[in-house]
């Protein structure tokens, strides 16, 4: 796992690649009308797991540049709700395998009723790749370690671009706000890799969290989407309890959990929603939570509330989530490091699950 969250800048870097053209963006075996697009009425994600996170990192960036409703479903949920899906609805189906059983279902279900079905996947050929109407392949390379990092970093990678492409054929961005955001991501190989250079630190982090029974995530907007993701990971190999919250709902029940000492990591990327993580970080305090905020912005007055702070580098507000959840895949491998876990293998848990 450790080998495959190092090679996360080369994964992205090689799904930029073949994607930005001098000419904007392109993607080989997509065939996405215009026309289509402009009688788009909804986007439906479906996905498990960490894709379904990484679905909620898409929902954020496509509604924000393309002001069209997302809504992100459990392909498992999402088959046995008679779902409203038909031809002005895009699906994007997600998964790291192309082989996930609830995630092929739910892809047959939407096609039936009408919708064009564009797939995220890494696998070449899968079965969810082979029935799509159009194929984003993620070039993560072969992903090994049941717990996926570079997987989800190339899924929310290609869902950037998608959302960009979109954006140029709806003009629902201008040219000036697109080219700014592809410059962005062509330094994102580099913006993860400084975020792997904090490796050290989130491992001194770990060796004290290590005996916590309980840890939890706050965050708003994206930093919500990646704390889904970083309570996943650690779940997953350190088989700690965790809860990932939206900040602001916290205080309508799970609250009732924090106590004195109880871990709480505040992911505050999104600065322009960094006063409101600021009241919701004293709220946890008050109640005598141990807080360690992820900031992007080592001026802001957050630092002096929180008992350690965990350092990323700036990005495009649309793109903080690719340096975000370097960190806490880190946390969840060095803390399951120091409890001795089976990281690769952990229990319970299949990479793909191709039944129901
Ligand atoms: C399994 C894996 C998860 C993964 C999920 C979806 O449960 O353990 O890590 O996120 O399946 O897999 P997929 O291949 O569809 O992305």
């Amino acid at each position: 796992m450790l080998k495959e969250i190092m090679e996360q800048p080369d994964a992205v870097r090689r799904t930029l690649e073949g994607r930005l053209k001098d000419s904007g963006i392109s993607f080989d075996n997509l065939n996405l009308d215009t026309k289509m697009l402009k009688n788009l009425s909804r986007i439906q994600i479906v996905a498990c797991g960490s894709a379904y996170h990484a679905g909620m990192v898409g929902k954020y960036v496509l509604e924000e540049t393309l002001r069209i409703p997302v809504d992100v479903d459990i392909a498992s949920e999402f088959r046995y709700r008679n779902p409203v899906v038909n031809q002005n609805t895009l699906t994007i189906v997600i998964s790291q395998s192309g082989e996930t059983a609830d995630t092929l279902a739910a892809a047959l279900q939407a096609k039936k009723q009408g919708s064009y079905v564009l797939a995220i996947v890494n696998v070449v050929a899968s079965s969810i790749a082979k029935m799509a109407d159009g194929v984003i392949y993620t070039y993560a390379g072969p992903e090994i370690a049941v717990a996926t990092t570079k997987g989800y970093s190339t899924q929310i990678v290609q869902l950037y671009l998608l959302a960009l492409l979109i954006a140029e054929k709806l003009e629902t961005l201008s040219h000036e706000r697109i080219s700014e955001a592809i410059e962005s991501l062509k330094l994102l190989p580099e913006a993860i890799e400084s975020a792997l250079k904090e490796a050290e630190n989130i491992k001194k982090l770990a060796s004290v969290t290590n005996s916590d029974n309980s840890v939890f995530f706050i965050g708003r907007n994206i930093d919500y989407a990646v704390a889904l993701e970083g309570s996943l990971k650690l779940k997953e190999i350190s088989y700690i309890h965790s809860e990932a919250y939206p900040a602001g709902e916290l205080k309508h029940g799970t609250i009732a959990l924090i106590e004195e000492g109880t871990a709480v990591f505040a992911l505050c990327a999104c600065e322009r929603l960094n006063e409101k993580m600021l009241s919701n970080i004293k709220e946890v305090s008050a109640r005598g939570a141990r807080v360690i905020a992820c900031l992007s912005d080592q001026s802001s007055s957050i630092k002096k509330e929180v008992q350690a702070v965990i350092k990323i580098p700036k990005t495009d507000p649309l793109f903080t989530a690719s340096t975000e959840v370097i960190p806490f895949q880190l946390f969840a491998y060095y803390t399951a490091l120091s409890k001795g876990c089976d990281i690769d293998k952990p229990r319970n848990l299949a990479k793909s699950v191709t039944v129901e």
